[in-house]
């Protein structure tokens, strides 16, 4: 068994008969989907499930998961995702698939959000191995791209998968993926970005981890917040 498919499975073993499960993107979430619908149908869970992404829903309805429209949501029992960086405060930096706003709309609605990475994902601080996504208002990249300058933030537009246009969230935003100095940390940076206007969302997801399955070399370990 790959370290993904052990997480996905510890995972999926915390979900209870009857729970609202939110459904995270990437390919940690995609083993995660499938074991719980393999669970769901060999425990007769009766789950139902909301996700992050349309390829998430399909791979969802592809295994029988009832799916819940974000439209009908008002909150989750738990949501299981990936994330690219995790730093020691479990703070996250996500949104590599672009996805951005419903991934964050998930962890928030959600009363337990839990987070499934292997240890390389672990760093010292958010933005060490990736530029910071932001996802903005197609007609404001420029003000926001000059706006986080302010901020020694320097941005480029993601480019699409072939390279040959620009990469469009599902609900049709352009994405800035900003590199700031080190020196910056990620509260400032959240607290900066969630006040820039034209900014929808970015991937810096601060205090909403329950808890973290790091995987190593076939072994779990769970990390949470103090206190929690
Ligand atoms: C999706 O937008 C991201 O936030 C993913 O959760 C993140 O990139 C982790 O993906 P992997 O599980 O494929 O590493």
């Amino acid at each position: 068994m790959t370290d993904k498919e052990l997480l996905a499975q510890q995972a999926a073993n915390q979900v209870e008969d009857g729970m609202l499960v939110g459904l995270g993107t990437g390919s940690t979430a995609d083993c995660f989907i499938r074991e719980l619908g393999r669970r769901n149908a060999e425990a007769g869970l009766r789950v139902s499930v909301a996700a992050s992404s349309t390829v998430s829903a399909i791979l969802a309805q592809s295994l029988a998961l009832p799916l819940v429209a974000l439209e009908h949501l008002a909150r989750l029992d738990l949501y299981v995702d990936g994330a690219d960086e995790v730093a020691p405060d479990l703070t996250l930096l996500k949104g590599r698939g672009a996805d951005l706003v419903r991934e964050k709309l998930l962890a928030r609605a959600s009363d337990r959000f839990l987070v499934l990475v292997d240890q390389s994902k672990l760093v010292d601080r958010i933005g060490e191995r990736f530029p910071i996504p932001v996802e903005v208002m197609p007609f404001a990249w420029q003000l926001v791209k000059r706006s986080l300058e302010a901020l020694g933030g320097r941005g480029e537009l993601r480019r699409n998968a072939s390279k040959d246009g620009l990469a469009v969230s599902s609900h049709g935003s352009l994405i800035l993926d900003v590199v700031f100095d080190p020196g910056c940390d990620s509260k400032t940076l959240d607290e900066f970005l969630n006040d820039t206007p034209g900014v929808v969302e970015h991937g810096i997801f601060r205090g909403l981890a329950s808890a973290i399955l790091v995987a190593a070399d076939g072994r779990i370990q769970e990390r949470r917040v103090a206190g929690c």
